[in-house]
């Protein structure tokens, strides 16, 4: 055993191959299929980088239009699901509703068990249709609001805005919302992207691939961070309390949630693009206090320790800007991740293999209970030479 080198959490690991998009930490870029980021958040809609995910081309303007037709016509919430979502208490939070929301949608589809790449397309199509409304109705019965239906003449997001909020979002807003969306759609083997290839790499099929990776984004170390940020910015109030509160929780060994990450230690690629998307909002809400605070910290904490914020720094304060309750940032990352989520799914079944990571034993010796005879058959597999135990 002690010659074994543990990688624990899989720190620099090379798993495999991926063509959906590459991170370049020397030079903190994120590629899509190769297009830079912040390139397709300055010029597409989502719609458009989703079909560039799952398709690997951005699409033609005819293919464009036939994918939006398909979304625009496949928004509403399913009766079965609004009903599981309305069983549901009201203070559970948002991440497990929209686990059970998508659970239930892929118990109720015929073609569940059909993991055809002609399928799995389909599916991913449908989810990325049908996640908003279960965001935004949601947040709505926490909020003691009806649904909303959607609206076949509005895009991806003006529609996802509508029917969280009943009304049509100013362009400035439905643009930083677009770019938001477009930044947390796909970020490599992270670890919900992970899970998700993990549960497809036994042949489960899509929707179980989808529900596990939810639930692995919605810690704090992962997609939880965004909303983490928000609760920080309420703990620590003003600007002014800045230093005094770091001063706190550095000496009580705090995570500062939005800064940091597991791959860039130079700064997060994404954050520019939605800094910018973020001083927009700040300027058309005037929200100069929030503005202050976020400066004060990210001034404070990079000088004191030089970790950069990642994405989840600034989407927060965005998100909250926008209207939406803290507790529902991280099931906008999944209306968004779904799209790489599911591209991963789509290239791990295309070129499959289990995924079975082995471990190395530091438990109790061997014992045996007292009084236990192993039968023959027992005996025998025991005694059978194997080249490797696992
Ligand atoms: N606040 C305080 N200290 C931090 C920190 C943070 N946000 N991020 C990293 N550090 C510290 C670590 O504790 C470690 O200190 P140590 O050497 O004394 O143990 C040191 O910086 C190096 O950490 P590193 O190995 O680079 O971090 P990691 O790869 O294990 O973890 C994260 C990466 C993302 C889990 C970590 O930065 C974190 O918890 N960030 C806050 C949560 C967050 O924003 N998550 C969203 C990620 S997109």
């Amino acid at each position: 055993m002690t010659d074994i080198e543990i990688k624990k959490g899989l720190a620099g690991v090379t798993v495999d191959y991926t063509a959906v998009s590459k991170v370049t930490p020397d030079t903190n870029s994120l590629l899509y299929r190769g297009y830079p980021v912040q390139e397709l958040a300055g010029t597409q809609p989502f719609e458009a980088v989703a079909y560039l995910l799952w398709h690997g081309e951005l699409p033609q303007p005819h293919e464009l239009s036939e994918f939006e037709t398909f979304e625009r016509t496949h928004r509403d919430l399913d009766d079965n699901v609004k009903a599981a979502i309305d069983l549901l208490p009201l203070e559970a939070h948002p991440m497990d509703v929209v686990r059970t929301a998508v659970s239930v949608l892929g118990a109720n589809d015929p073609t569940t068990a059909d993991n055809s790449p002609a399928s799995d397309l389909a599916k991913a199509n449908l989810l990325f249709a049908k996640i908003p409304a279960m965001v935004a109705y949601d947040q709505r019965r926490r909020r003691g609001e009806e649904l909303v239906p959607p609206r076949g003449d509005l895009d991806y997001s003006r529609n996802f805005l509508w029917m969280t909020f009943g009304e049509v979002p100013d362009d400035v807003v439905a643009h930083a919302f677009n770019v938001s969306m477009i930044l947390y759609a796909e970020h490599s083997f992270n670890a919900s992207t992970f899970t998700a290839r993990v549960i497809t790499s036994t042949t489960a099929d899509l929707y179980s691939a989808v529900v596990g990776a939810i639930g692995a984004l919605k810690g704090a170390l992962h997609g939880g961070a965004n909303e983490a940020v928000m609760h920080i910015f309420e703990e620590i109030g003003t600007a002014e309390n800045v230093g005094p509160w770091l001063d706190d929780a550095l000496a009580n060994k705090r995570k500062i949630m939005g800064f940091g990450h597991r791959v860039y230690k130079k700064g997060d690629s994404r954050v520019p693009t939605m800094k910018s998307a973020l001083d927009t909002l700040i300027a058309h809400e005037e929200a100069t206090d929030l503005a202050a605070l976020y400066d004060a910290l990210e001034s404070d904490f990079v000088g004191r320790k030089g970790i950069y914020p990642n994405l989840d720094y600034p989407s927060g304060p965005a998100y909250h800007l926008i209207g939406f309750d803290t507790l529902t940032f991280t099931p906008l990352f999944v209306a968004a991740r779904v799209t790489g989520w599911t591209a991963h799914i789509l290239e791990q079944a295309a070129s499959n293999a289990l995924i079975r990571p082995l471990s190395a034993y530091n438990g109790p010796d061997e014992r045996h209970i007292d009084g236990y005879e192993p039968t023959d058959a027992e005996r025998e597999v025991a005694e059978r030479p194997a080249e490797q135990a696992l």
